[in-house]
């Protein structure tokens, strides 16, 4: 893992940049393309949840009482905002069956350009949780920033965002805003185009995943 700044964390393990390779490729389609997301966020929330912490109780093997290493206390949520992160649940899951999951849609009023939360269904006790927001795109930041703030009014433990691709403008803007979130990402690509997509990205998420282009 390559770690660029404190609260900063690009993925570079073999396994995840493979397949983000296939997952952008245009002809990829919704089958393979929901697979891989859900296999690279797996493969990313092993890395996400590597400081939970651990404690070590006393069991029984076929041969021997031996003292071994359960997560202890820490409990989690993933928030997946809506519509695309709802294609990172399944992986998250996978790996923590535990969780609970909480969502988030947001749009933003065109006129006044305010953040207008449409839904939000956060778990009863998110105050005692640690959370890990999902969205598979970072692009200007606007979504994933006002999701955030929304999720703080909560009071969670802490808050990691967990998204496959970046922009620099949109991590530049999230950094700024929420400093004490810690951002996991497979790559932070170049740069936004003039219709707000990342270049060179993906294409649009949501419509891959849900197969609605
Ligand atoms: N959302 C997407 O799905 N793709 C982008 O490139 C930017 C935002």
């Amino acid at each position: 893992m390559n770690m660029e700044n404190d609260n900063l964390f690009i993925m570079d393990h073999p396994l995840i940049q493979h397949k983000l390779t296939l997952l952008r490729y245009k002809n990829t389609g919704s089958k393979e393309f929901r697979e891989l997301v859900s296999e690279i966020t797996m493969l990313m929330c092993y890395e996400a949840t590597r400081d939970l912490p651990l404690k070590e109780v006393e069991i029984e093997t076929p041969v021997a009482i031996a003292k071994s290493n359960v997560i202890s206390g820490r409990k989690l949520a993933f928030v997946p905002i809506l519509r695309a992160g709802i294609g990172m649940v399944d992986g998250v899951t996978k790996l923590v069956p535990a969780a609970k999951i909480g969502h988030v849609g947001l749009y933003r009023d065109p006129l006044s350009l305010e953040p207008v939360e449409y839904y939000s269904k956060l778990p009863s006790d998110i105050n005692e949780r640690e959370v890990i927001v999902l969205d598979p795109m970072l692009a200007t930041g606007g979504t994933a920033i006002d999701a955030i703030s929304i999720i703080k009014r909560e009071k969670p433990k802490c808050i990691k965002f967990m998204c496959i691709i970046a922009a620099p403008e949109g991590m530049k803007e999230l950094i700024k805003c929420h400093p004490d979130v810690q951002i996991y990402c497979a790559s932070l690509d170049k740069c936004l185009n003039e219709n707000g997509y990342i270049v060179p990205g993906l294409g649009d998420a949501g419509d891959r995943i849900f197969g609605t282009k």
